[in-house]
């Protein structure tokens, strides 16, 4: 069944008669799951007012590109990076017109070319301007840039003529949204993710680990369940739930980890280690708390199995995705480490700058493979793993011989 559970979507409304259909459609969405923000044009102001919709949706509505309050808030750049979906419904000929042209001079239309998320436009407009040239074109243009549309569909309008322009019902619009994310690309296969920190007990009560919060790897099992693939994470200790239709085996320790993917490697076509696996754990675990004692103490450090580069050493190895948590010389020391873990593709993201990675919302990234790379844009890590996942489906299919021998000395 199509749902929009933990999607964000970014609905803006312009200026026609159809607008008072805004609220019906707000509605359907967080009906299927989605938390929905408003953007309204000051058209659409004249005919629905954006508190209606403040109280549907439970959030400000957003009207003006120059408010510095409101910019303070969540400002336009925030708020494309928060969108998993921007959708404009709806969308009047005008609107077409100014996002075919790359306008910015209205929230609107900014928040449309600051975003990495898709797209999702639903016209409404009078029959004779649907079908004139320059609408044509403009849906044209819009379409080969990437766009998706949904309807308009055909009967009577407000204006008393019969034609194709009508706004297709919400339910209808919210169904399309749901299977915007259901893009069928990795239909039938199977993936394992690691995700989250691991914890290295010292003692019973204590261990070593990290800041990871499973965002990231979560999101990425949510856009591989919409790629259609049977997605299993192998999860440390996070504070999330489990994304539909995924199955969850929650483990501690980089050991257990590493075990579990090792049971679940015959049944995986694709494996994404985005967990933030500990390099050491004690060299052993007290069975008793540990006692306050001398002024010093010393921690004896072993290391731990190298999960990512065990994968992708097995001779029937599954197309296996790695992360590289950088601080510097982020694409030089990914680059190094795609080689020396024998790796079909990483995801490079630099764990230095705190307001990603890390327990963030957002990630900013470079993804590398053997002969290419590509950088992902600041965004919401749903929308970053729906391009990951692209990314995988466009390279799984095209064989990985002769890779570099591994050197497992060096981290
Ligand atoms: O969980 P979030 O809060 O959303 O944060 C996301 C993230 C920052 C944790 C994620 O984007 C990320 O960068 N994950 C990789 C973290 C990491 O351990 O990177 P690394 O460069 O130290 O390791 C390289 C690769 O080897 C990683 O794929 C890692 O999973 C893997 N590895 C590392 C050590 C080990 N013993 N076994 C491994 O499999």
């Amino acid at each position: 069944m199509a749902h929009l559970f933990n999607r964000n979507i970014l609905l803006g409304v312009s200026g026609g008669i159809a607008a008072y259909k805004s609220a019906e459609l707000v509605r359907q969405l967080q009906e299927l799951g989605a938390s929905v923000r408003v953007i309204m044009t000051r058209g659409a102001q004249e005919f629905i007012t954006p508190l209606t919709l403040q109280a549907l949706s439970g959030h400000p509505v957003h009207t003006d590109l120059l408010d510095a309050e409101a910019e303070q808030g969540m400002g336009h750049i925030e708020l494309a990076r928060w969108a998993d979906l921007l959708l404009i419904a709806p969308a009047t000929a005008d609107i077409l017109a100014r996002l075919a042209s790359g306008r910015a001079d209205d929230l609107l239309t900014a928040a449309a070319l600051a975003t990495a998320a898709p797209r999702l436009l639903a016209p409404a407009m009078n029959q004779q301007m649907w079908r004139d040239p320059a609408t044509t074109a403009n849906v044209a243009t819009l379409t080969a840039r990437g766009m998706a549309f949904v309807g308009p569909a055909s009967g009577e309008q407000a204006c008393g003529d019969i034609g194709p322009g009508r706004l297709v019902e919400p339910a209808a619009i919210a169904e399309a949204a749901a299977a915007l994310f259901e893009d069928g690309l990795l239909q039938g296969r199977r993936v394992v993710i690691t995700a989250g920190p691991t914890r290295e007990a010292l003692d019973p009560v204590r261990y070593i680990s990290n800041h990871s919060s499973g965002k990231m790897g979560y999101a990425l099992a949510q856009a591989a369940v919409d790629a259609g693939a049977r997605t299993t994470i192998v999860s440390g200790p996070v504070q999330l739930p489990a994304p539909d239709h995924t199955r969850v085996i929650a483990v501690e320790s980089a050991t257990q980890m590493l075990d579990r993917c090792l049971e679940l490697l015959p049944e995986c076509d694709i494996f994404i280690a985005c967990a933030a696996v500990a390099d050491y754990r004690p060299a052993a675990t007290q069975a008793q708390k540990i006692k306050k004692g001398p002024e010093q103490i010393s921690l004896q450090l072993v290391r731990n199995p190298d999960i990512v580069a065990t994968v992708a050493a097995r001779e029937q190895h599954p197309f296996t995705v790695g992360f590289a948590a950088e601080t510097r010389d982020v694409v030089a020391y990914a680059r190094e480490k795609l080689q020396r873990k024998g790796l079909d593709m990483i995801v490079a993201n630099d764990v230095s700058d705190q307001s990603i990675g890390f327990n963030s919302d957002v990630n900013e990234a470079v993804v590398l493979w053997r002969d290419g790379e590509q950088a992902l844009a600041r965004t919401g890590k749903s929308t970053m793993a729906r391009q990951i996942v692209q990314l995988i489906a466009r390279h799984l299919d095209q064989g990985l011989p002769d890779r570099p021998g591994r050197d497992d000395s060096r981290k």
